[in-house]
Parts: C-alpha cells; sequence; structure tokens
C-alpha cells in the first residue's frame, strides 16, 4: 500500500498522474531517494515523507522529467518573433512586454525567448521574463546558465555563436540574455503561485500538462487563463492543444507553433488571428455547449497561390515535405489537401495521417483527428506523437481507459526512442 500511497502525494503535491509516466518510474525515483537517505523500509521512508518538505522536494526533484533544450520545437519562437514584429512592436513602444516560463526547468526554454527578444531588438529593460519550476535543482542550473551539447540538439546554431561563451566543453549564456530573465522555484498548482503577479502578455507552459489528470489540467489552465491579459498569447506543449478547446482561446494562423490568442479580446479588437479563424472559434465555441460541429477546412479561403497537390509530378516525400512547410506557415486548407491527395495513394503514409490529424485538432474537429491519428497509429505503432494525442484527445471526451493505454504506449515509445538515440 506504500507505493501508492506515496503516488498519491506526489499526485497532490505537483499533480504528477502515476499513469502518465508510468508507477516504475516513480518506484525507482523512491528507491534512489531510499538509498540516498540509507532507509531500508519503504514505511519508515513514508514517514519521512510526511514530516520533511526538505525530504518530499528531494523526491520530487528525482522523478521529475527535466526534458529540455534551446529553441525546442523552433515553431513556437517563430510564431512568437513574428508576434513580436507584427503585434507587439507597433503599439507599444516603450511599454514592458512580461512573459511567463513554467515550467523552464534548467532555463533553456526562457533563455529561448530572451534570445528572440533580443535579436528582436528589444532591449532588457522593456522586457521581462518570469521562469518558474517546481525543481531547486533545475533552477539553480538555470541561474548558472552553463549548458553542454544536449541542450542544443538541430541546426542551426548560429545563437550559440551570438549568445554564449564557450567554455571548454560547455557554453555559457551571455549576461546581456540573463537580464531578462528572473529564475524562481515555485509549484503552478499551489495556491499562492498567482499572488503578486501581474498579467503576462505571453505564457508559455509546455511538456508539463501532458503528467496531470483531467481535473489537474483543468485547474491548471484555469490559473494560466486567469494570468493572462486579455489581449495575449499561450503557448502550450505539442501535445496539450486539445486541452484549450471549449474554452476561449484562438489557435494562431500555424499549428505547429501550438500557440493560442484569447478568443474574448479577439472579437474586439482585430489581433493577430485572422477574421477567419475568430470565425471557426466562435462556431466551435457556440457548437461545444452540445455536440461538436465539424469545422471544415474547405471554410478557409488560401492566402497564397500554392501548387495544386498531386502524385503525379512530386514523390510522395515531396508532397509530405510541402505538407509540413504549408501547415507551419498557417495555409491549413492547403496542407490538408497535400495529405488527401497523398492518403488516396496505394502508399499510404503514418506521416500524412498524423499531419491530417494535427490539423483537424488545431481547428476542434476532435472526432476527426482522432480516428486521422488512429490510422496513422495503425500503420505505424510506435508513432510517439500521435500515440500522445491520442492519449489527451481520449482524456479530452472523458475516456480514461483508451487515455491511459495510449499514454503507457507513447512512454514505451519514448523509451525505445531514448535508448535508440543514445545508442
Ligand atoms: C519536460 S520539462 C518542460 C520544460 C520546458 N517547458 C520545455 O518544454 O522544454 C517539465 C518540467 O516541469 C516541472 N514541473 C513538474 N511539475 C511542476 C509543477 N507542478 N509546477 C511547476 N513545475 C513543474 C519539472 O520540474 C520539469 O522541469
Amino acid at each position: 500500500m506504500t507505493l501508492p500511497s506515496i503516488a498519491q502525494l506526489l499526485k497532490d503535491r505537483m499533480g504528477l498522474h502515476s499513469s502518465t509516466v508510468g508507477s516504475s518510474t516513480i518506484q525507482h525515483a523512491i528507491e534512489q531517494r531510499m538509498r540516498d537517505c540509507s532507509i531500508a523500509d519503504i514505511h519508515d521512508y513514508r514517514k519521512i515523507l510526511s514530516l520533511s518538505d526538505t525530504e518530499l522536494d528531494a523526491l520530487i526533484d528525482t522523478v521529475i522529467i527535466p526534458e529540455t533544450w534551446f529553441f525546442r520545437d523552433r515553431n513556437p519562437f517563430d510564431a512568437f518573433k513574428q508576434w513580436l514584429q507584427e503585434a507587439w512592436l507597433p503599439g507599444h513602444a516603450g511599454s514592458t512586454l512580461r512573459i511567463l516560463s513554467v515550467p523552464c526547468s534548467s532555463g533553456e526554454e526562457p533563455y529561448t525567448l530572451a534570445m528572440c527578444l533580443s535579436d528582436s531588438g528589444i532591449p532588457p529593460r522593456n522586457a521581462h521574463i518570469d521562469a518558474v519550476d517546481i525543481s531547486y535543482t533545475n533552477i539553480e542550473k538555470a541561474i548558472e546558465g552553463e549548458y553542454g551539447r544536449n541542450s542544443f540538439r538541430g541546426k542551426p546554431l548560429d545563437y550559440r555563436d551570438r549568445h554564449f561563451q564557450a567554455c571548454g566543453d560547455r557554453y555559457r549564456i551571455n549576461n546581456t540574455i540573463r537580464e531578462y530573465v528572473s529564475f524562481k522555484q515555485a509549484n503552478l498548482l499551489d495556491g499562492s503561485f498567482s499572488r503578486n503577479r501581474a498579467p503576462y502578455h505571453v505564457i508559455f507552459c509546455r511538456n508539463l500538462l501532458i503528467y496531470f489528470d483531467r481535473a489537474t489540467q483543468d485547474t491548471a489552465i484555469d490559473r494560466l487563463q486567469a494570468l493572462l491579459h486579455p489581449d495575449g498569447l499561450l503557448f502550450l506543449g505539442h501535445s496539450e492543444t486539445a486541452l484549450l478547446f471549449n474554452r476561449e482561446f484562438t489557435p494562431l494562423k500555424n499549428p505547429r507553433c501550438f500557440g493560442f490568442s484569447r478568443y474574448t479580446a479577439a472579437a474586439k479588437k482585430e489581433p493577430y488571428t485572422s477574421a477567419r479563424s475568430r470565425q471557426h472559434t466562435r462556431r466551435h465555441t457556440a457548437a461545444s455547449a452540445g455536440s461538436p460541429e465539424p469545422l471544415p477546412f474547405s471554410d478557409i479561403s488560401p492566402a497564397v497561390t500554392v501548387t495544386t497537390a498531386s502524385t503525379g509530378n512530386n514523390t510522395h516525400s515531396d508532397l509530405l515535405q510541402q505538407a509540413f512547410r504549408l501547415a507551419d506557415e498557417g495555409h491549413l486548407g492547403e496542407a490538408a489537401e497535400h495529405c488527401e491527395a497523398l492518403l488516396t495513394s496505394q502508399d499510404k503514409q503514418a506521416d500524412a495521417y498524423y499531419l491530417l490529424g494535427l490539423i483537424r485538432e488545431s481547428t476542434g474537429n476532435l472526432a476527426e483527428a482522432e480516428q486521422l491519428l488512429r490510422k496513422a497509429v495503425y500503420l505505424d505503432p510506435v508513432h510517439h506523437e500521435a500515440l500522445v494525442h491520442l492519449g489527451v484527445i481520449c482524456e479530452q471526451r472523458g475516456d480514461s481507459i483508451n487515455a491511459g493505454r495510449f499514454r503507457e504506449r507513447a512512454s514505451r515509445t519514448a523509451k525505445q526512442l531514448t535508448s535508440g538515440a543514445t545508442k
């Protein structure tokens, strides 16, 4: 009985839902801490946990998944920079832009935001980033600001030459970038989290909600929504966007930036989202009270002329790449056409189903998104992203049994991916 009671303690304190990481992860963390404290009996360890906040913090530090890197996913940061140029800078010369990065882990995400600000010509006196994580160890690492190779993944790495100093085989973040960020240990789920915080214009909350159960996700999103300025933007992790449907948020143009603006503000003014996407949100919000209304892409006028989808002149992989590029640029209708063209051919690709599913998900058509994602994992049973999205969609419609199954499969594929990458 003691392991479930410690798992419950972790859930109550930090929101961690054992099915998302697997009970073996929690068990390994407990065993690690018991070894560190030279305690042999788990009942004794449970007693210490209930008496000592320091030990509970140490267990949290051992169980968390601190995985992060600079410019993780890229698209959110491109969308952020575009918003700075198109929406923030023209109307807010001299005012202070307030940003929240929670959870910030060891600092890569808030420092990336700071690099975007610096590269956009916004000086530290005109922008401030509050960076928060539950782990004291992560906050210490972030303040230290020294990083190894694992924090720099993918290319290009030109930002590293501009904003870091090499020290041996590590890289130290420059002081000008540090100036934008204040780091603090805090728990997003703690009642005092919002105390003395003015609203933020931009909130990054990526790759945290996925570890919570539905009720805790709702609590966390309520908190973030209350902290977001009426004209603000909220960015979630790639597999967390379904959590905002039925809420007053409008997805930004590019579904793979996983960013949203507040619907209420969008209805009043003309911010970053198009009239078309506002119309979609309104329909979605109205429909969400009853049965969800599908939002077909035929409603979205092409913003640019692009090559007509055809499997005749293009190889499948070219078409697929084009589809991803179009989706990244916000041309969802054309991206969907490319996927559909690919899916009429003999050689069906899991990624085409995945992207089409993502596009449907981004416009609120969760039922069709689920069908498409299921086809993706039928063709590719270890398609990690599709499995993660399916977990969230099932959770969203209250099917916690299937949500748990997809999460478990996703966590197995993540382990396979990690062990494959380190071989
Ligand atoms: C996977 S990292 C995400 C970091 C970064 N946002 C990113 O996407 O790269 C998850 C982080 O969530 C933190 N965390 C877990 N529960 C938390 C909570 N209740 N409040 C604040 N941070 C939390 C962990 O310490 C860990 O550093």
